[in-house]
């Protein structure tokens, strides 16, 4: 089948809720992918903060042909190595001292949301009398969300998700979310209060136009949950994983959460999502509380603890943000009057323009160029990690060229 007649059978009978680019791809290597037609793009979507080593690591292909030839999945009723060791790893590299996956970032932000109504949940009965209900939903069950945020599609991630648009439709959404002004840690003071149970926040927003919190904000809603006994979750599912230079973007911060949702690079590509948490959120949590089928399966286990392992390199994250911070001096170097303004950490940068992204995104295919918007005037580069220089100057000569062109 040429190009035109597979875009054809795909608009024939898949659902159509993406807008896709008018190409096929086929295969990739490196930080470059390769259409249908032959056409080879510098990838600086990366399946969207997806493909952290890009197309063709080998040690992550060596975990999944080895694994591949002896468990696929099994049920969690059983042990399986890859999990456990893919856990200790997680552990041993951040603040947490027990994790549970998930399936992608919605369900681990989920799963965490599940995780702060429980302890919150037994914390409220054995309040004293007088203090939270005995029966029914706890009165401790706010979950706090920002302005501009961005947790996932489902439910309950939708419902803490600021975008008024895509909730609308498909009201009512899970109850119980507050939102405050991102960056301002007088409106958190506002929202966190003794009935809030949770607060998610991204570090770094993705979606929501590449805006990096600021560190006096995030120790502001630390200080806050600490407070009103709130668990401060960290949605690093863009910007977790080696994105910002950091193995985790709290780390840049100094900052610690109670738990921290994962997900995107996680497993190189195959979908996986984590909750890392503290004892004392694991210590809240019981048998059958929560679950899920496919979660931490031993195939996608294997290889997200090749990249875990890859990805948490001191020497690895130091080129990360060296690479950050000379794709970013570039990017200033571009003479557009379309660029406002160029921010962001390490290797997720977003790009403010005069004019839409999209039209820049669309142009950029017929250069060779993968980008993606974050909002209607913000364009994103968020390219394999492992991209090196000389590429990173193609981006650049290339994006001029586009930018020139509009
Ligand atoms: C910060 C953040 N959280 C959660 C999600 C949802 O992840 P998924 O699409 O894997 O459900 C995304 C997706 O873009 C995200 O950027």
């Amino acid at each position: 089948m040429n190009t035109h007649q597979i875009i054809e059978q795909e608009e024939q009978y898949l659902m159509q809720v993406y807008a896709r680019a008018p190409f096929v791809l086929d295969h990739g290597h490196g930080c470059t992918v390769v259409d249908t037609d032959g056409r080879e793009y510098i990838d600086c979507v990366a399946g969207i903060a997806v493909n952290a080593l890009g197309y063709d690591d080998p040690d992550l292909q060596a975990a999944l042909h080895a694994q591949a030839g002896k468990l696929w999945h099994v049920s969690n009723l059983y042990h399986t190595a890859p999990q456990a060791q893919l856990a200790q790893l997680l552990c041993e590299t951040s603040f947490a001292d027990k994790v549970y996956f998930a399936n992608c970032g919605a369900s681990a932000n989920e799963s965490a949301f599940k995780f702060a109504r429980r302890y919150a949940y037994d914390r409220a009965r054995s309040a004293p009398a007088g203090g939270f209900a005995k029966t029914g939903p706890s009165s401790k069950h706010v979950i706090v969300a920002f302005r501009g945020g961005f947790h996932g599609r489902l439910f309950g991630s939708l419902a803490a998700t600021d975008r008024p648009k895509y909730q609308q439709p498909f009201e009512p959404l899970m109850p119980g979310v507050r939102f405050a002004q991102f960056n301002d840690p007088n409106s958190a003071a506002e929202a966190i209060a003794e009935d809030v149970c949770a607060v998610i926040v991204e570090p770094v927003q993705g979606e929501g136009g590449v805006h990096p919190a600021t560190p006096e904000f995030l120790a502001a809603v630390r200080e806050l949950c600490d407070q009103h006994d709130a668990l401060l979750i960290f949605d690093e599912v863009q910007c977790g994983l080696g994105r910002t230079g950091h193995l985790w973007a709290y780390q840049g911060y100094g900052v610690q959460p109670d738990m921290l949702t994962a997900a995107k690079p996680l497993a190189g590509g195959l979908p996986m999502g984590a909750v890392l948490m503290t004892q004392r959120v694991a210590d809240a949590i019981h048998p059958f509380d929560h679950a899920s089928t496919f979660a931490g399966g031993p195939l996608v286990a294997a290889v997200a603890e090749a990249l875990v392992t890859k990805v948490s390199q001191p020497a690895f994250l130091e080129r990360v943000q060296d690479k950050g911070v000379y794709l970013q001096e570039k990017l200033a170097e571009i003479n557009s009057p379309h660029i406002v303004e160029v921010r962001g950490q390490g290797l997720l940068l977003g790009i403010e323009l005069d004019i839409a992204a999209a039209d820049v995104v669309n142009a950029g295919y017929h250069h060779g160029l993968l980008t993606v918007s974050a909002g209607p005037n913000v364009l994103r580069l968020v390219p394999p990690l492992i991209i090196d220089y000389d590429e990173i100057d193609q981006v650049v000569d290339r994006l001029s060229a586009v930018l020139m062109e509009l």
